[in-house]
């Protein structure tokens, strides 16, 4: 992430990016497939048939973050809205749908612009169209990136203070150091704004079990759609059947994990070379880390941010922090 841009970088990938980004796919695999667990991005299930698949997932009865988050958000907007200020340029990584930000925007005074940032382009641009027209006089830019590589993003409208928004608990895919050196970065970018950061508490196993295997199946298509997209995008032959979404809460680390679990033995090819999966042996796919409160805020202090109040709802399945980061 870098915190000084001069120049107006370009903020949709071209071809060249595009083909940059396959190839990054292709050596993160290689290198899953190589290493004993077999381990990978979960940034990988997102092209546009990802995201349209994680919006599935947040309208599923089992699936209780987004509702919970979202009511959060529209019954506190007011508050969260003077704790930010006036005159901020709202940067949200990722943005998604952008769906939740529209209680923020509503309750905000004077925002200045609105930079949504994700890694899975067709999708945001749709969505970046949809909120220009419904908000016109809104400034939209939205920004295609990985944001756990530097990337570039257009200079802050004159006056502005950058104020982060991080929604959806994405911060719990990241172990515990990633987490930190992506807060820190950001609290570099944000200064003298801060972040508002969504993030998934701690609680019974039997809820967050339920929330990661709900009864359409539709996570399971949303774990799957990684060997979909390495099949389409990289040639690989991955017999899609062949794996089980396989989610469990692993109690020790609070976190739930996902799992791509092969069925038999069977070989995949990537490149000309083949790798074997063994009955039952799995790529882990994802990390769904669950935060306490007090956790969550010793990890941003610890990366530079000051703690401001923090939000939840009425049974504490979900928690929604505002950070201010110093001048
Ligand atoms: C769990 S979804 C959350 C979406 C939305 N913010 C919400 O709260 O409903 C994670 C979002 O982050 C994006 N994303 C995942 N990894 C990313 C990365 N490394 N860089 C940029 N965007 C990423 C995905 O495309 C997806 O839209």
């Amino acid at each position: 992430m870098s915190a000084h841009l001069a120049l107006q970088a370009p903020f949709f990938e071209g071809a060249g990016e595009q083909e940059e980004a396959r190839r990054a796919f292709a050596r993160d695999l290689v290198a899953a497939l190589d290493a004993r667990p077999r381990r990978i991005s979960p940034k990988y299930f997102y092209d546009a048939a990802g995201s349209r698949l994680f919006d599935r997932i947040c309208t599923l009865p089992e699936y209780y973050p987004t509702r919970t988050e979202a009511g959060i958000l529209r019954e506190r907007a007011g508050e969260i809205a003077r704790h930010i200020g006036p005159g901020a340029e709202i940067v949200e990584f990722g943005a998604g749908s952008l769906h939740k930000v529209r209680w923020l925007l509503d309750a905000l005074q004077a925002p200045r612009g609105y930079l949504p940032i994700d890694i899975s382009g067709e999708h945001l641009a749709e969505a970046a169209r949809q909120l220009r027209e419904e908000r016109p006089g809104l400034s939209v830019h939205p920004v295609v990136a990985d944001y756990t590589q530097p990337f570039a993003l257009p200079q802050p409208a004159p006056g502005a203070r950058r104020v982060g928004f991080f929604p959806g608990s994405t911060l719990g895919n990241f172990d515990e150091a990633e987490a930190f050196s992506f807060l820190s970065r950001a609290a570099q970018l944000l200064r003298g704004g801060g972040l508002l950061l969504g993030v998934d508490l701690v609680k019974d196993p039997a809820v967050l079990h339920a929330a990661y295997n709900d009864s359409q199946g539709v996570t399971a298509a949303f774990n799957r759609n990684l060997l979909v997209r390495a099949n389409t995008e990289l040639g690989c032959d991955f017999d899609i059947d062949g794996f089980a979404h396989a989610a469990f809460y692993n109690a020790p680390l609070q976190r739930i994990e996902m799992h791509l679990q092969s069925l038999r033995a069977q070989t995949v090819h990537l490149g000309g070379v083949a790798w074997r999966f063994e009955e039952g042996e799995t790529l882990h796919t994802e990390n769904s880390h669950k935060f306490s409160v007090e956790g969550l805020r010793a990890l941003a202090l610890r990366a530079g941010f000051g703690i401001g109040p923090v939000w939840t709802d009425a049974d504490r399945l979900f928690s929604v922090h505002w950070l201010p980061a110093a001048q």
